[in-house]
């Protein structure tokens, strides 16, 4: 049975030329047992009528914001907007984009993307130089960074006659993309916080100490919990990486940032994974003018960061706690001593020199936790970190599930 079976889709088409491919989305999504209540935008009706959708989905298709039958007929937009288990825009006009990004709410469609509180996917659809524009780029890093799916779009043949990113994914993709969003993962309903990427502690107005964290893996495991079925948070530093889809991102520069952005929400999440490369030190005080070249030495007075990991390990209801450790030499010895100084529940600990960890593809992790540890051998950041979120989501459940690892000592306690 499809993971789609009796989940409420509320599909919106956009003005573009691929509006014709909803019609298969419909009988697809249909066909998967999903409930389907198509919404268009005016452009749209211009490119397939409501009557083909509408004889496809089974309801009819609403297109105005104010539809007096509708919104007295107990289907407001309101209620639209709840009913609806998952939005997914298929096509995603550039002009689509920007509103959303915006806020707006000038249609029935745009409204309903701001009224309902369901997962937004978006599958684009646009010419490649529209696709391309920094108005566009800068319009889906927004929505990305605020938590929406952006579904493709796919490069090839445009209807417009050029070539390049533009093309709405097939149907078939589409379908495939929501089911994987419904299928049942090992964290769903979990929520996680994961920090990642370098910080950057100011020496003056342009200059900073930093470090060589690409936040590659930080993002991948960001990325492999969403895909777990997690709500997931990520609180990064400055790098050059997409925000995964599906994740909410909040983009920090310095250490005491990032320990701000993460004590506001580490009560809130069940699991914590601080995949962050923290400076351990900041100057003391960042210059208010550039420093200039004049002596022949300059010292720097540096002091500690907080240890945003410890802290949260420290709260009184901590959530699962998980720790890197990057380590030269005498790999399990320190990570077992990191654990137990900074009292998290997992590290994950990898050896750092020529070609391994920082700024690399690969990787290889051994998981340190109490009373065990486990190796995942050397493998790209992708699939290490989605073998780290299964052994963490193993470890969760069974901490928060004493009874069924066989614990008979912690059954009954409060
Ligand atoms: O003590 P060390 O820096 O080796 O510990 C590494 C682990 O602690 C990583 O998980 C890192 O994200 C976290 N950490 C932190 N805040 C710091 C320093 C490290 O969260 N100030």
């Amino acid at each position: 049975m499809s993971s789609l079976a009796n989940k409420r889709v509320l599909l919106g088409v956009s003005g573009g030329i691929a509006a014709y491919k909803a019609a298969e989305l419909v009988r697809l999504l249909r066909a998967a047992g999903a409930e389907v209540q198509v919404v268009m935008t005016r452009g749209a009706t211009r490119f397939i009528t409501p009557l083909t959708l509408q004889a496809l989905s089974g309801r009819p298709v609403r297109e105005a914001l104010f539809d007096e039958a509708a919104e007295a007929g107990g289907m407001d937009h309101i209620s639209l907007a709840r009913w609806a288990d998952v939005l997914l825009v298929a096509p995603a006009t550039a002009d689509l984009l920007a509103r959303l990004a915006q806020g707006r709410a000038d249609d029935l469609l745009t409204t309903l993307c701001l009224a309902s509180r369901a997962p937004l996917l978006l599958a684009p659809a646009m010419n490649v130089a529209m696709w391309d524009h920094p108005a566009t780029r800068a319009n889906v890093a927004l929505l990305e960074s605020r938590g929406v799916a952006l579904l493709g779009p796919a490069e090839g043949e445009l209807a417009c006659g050029e070539a390049g990113a533009g093309r709405m994914l097939e149907p078939a993709e589409l379908l495939a993309a929501l089911e994987g969003r419904f299928r049942r993962g090992s964290l769903d309903g979990c929520r996680v916080l994961v920090t990642a990427g370098p910080t950057r502690e100011p020496l003056d107005p342009v200059r900073y100490l930093g470090n060589r964290s690409s936040g590659r893996m930080g993002y991948a495991v960001a990325e492999a919990a969403a895909l777990a079925g997690a709500r997931v948070t990520l609180v990064s530093g400055p790098v050059a990486l997409a925000c995964p889809p599906g994740v909410e991102r909040v983009v920090v520069e310095t250490a005491a940032e990032m320990h701000a952005a993460v004590m506001a929400r580490a009560g809130d999440c069940d699991i914590f994974i601080a995949a962050a490369a923290v400076a351990d030190y900041r100057p003391q005080a960042a210059a208010a003018q550039k420093i200039k070249k004049s002596a022949p030495r300059l010292t720097l007075d540096l002091v500690r960061n907080p240890d945003i990991l410890a802290d949260v390990a420290r709260l009184p209801r901590p959530p699962f706690t998980v720790g890197f450790a990057a380590e030269t030499d005498d790999l399990e010895r320190h990570a077992r001593a990191k654990r137990m100084a900074k009292g998290v529940d997992m590290i994950a600990a990898n050896r750092v020199g020529p070609g391994l960890g920082f700024d690399t593809e690969d990787n290889e992790l051994l998981l340190i936790r109490e009373g065990g540890s486990e190796r995942l051998p050397r493998a790209p950041k992708t699939r290490l970190a989605r073998q780290l979120i299964e052994s963490i989501a193993a470890a969760w459940r069974a901490r928060r599930e004493p009874a069924a690892t066989g614990d008979d000592h912690a059954q009954g306690t409060a």
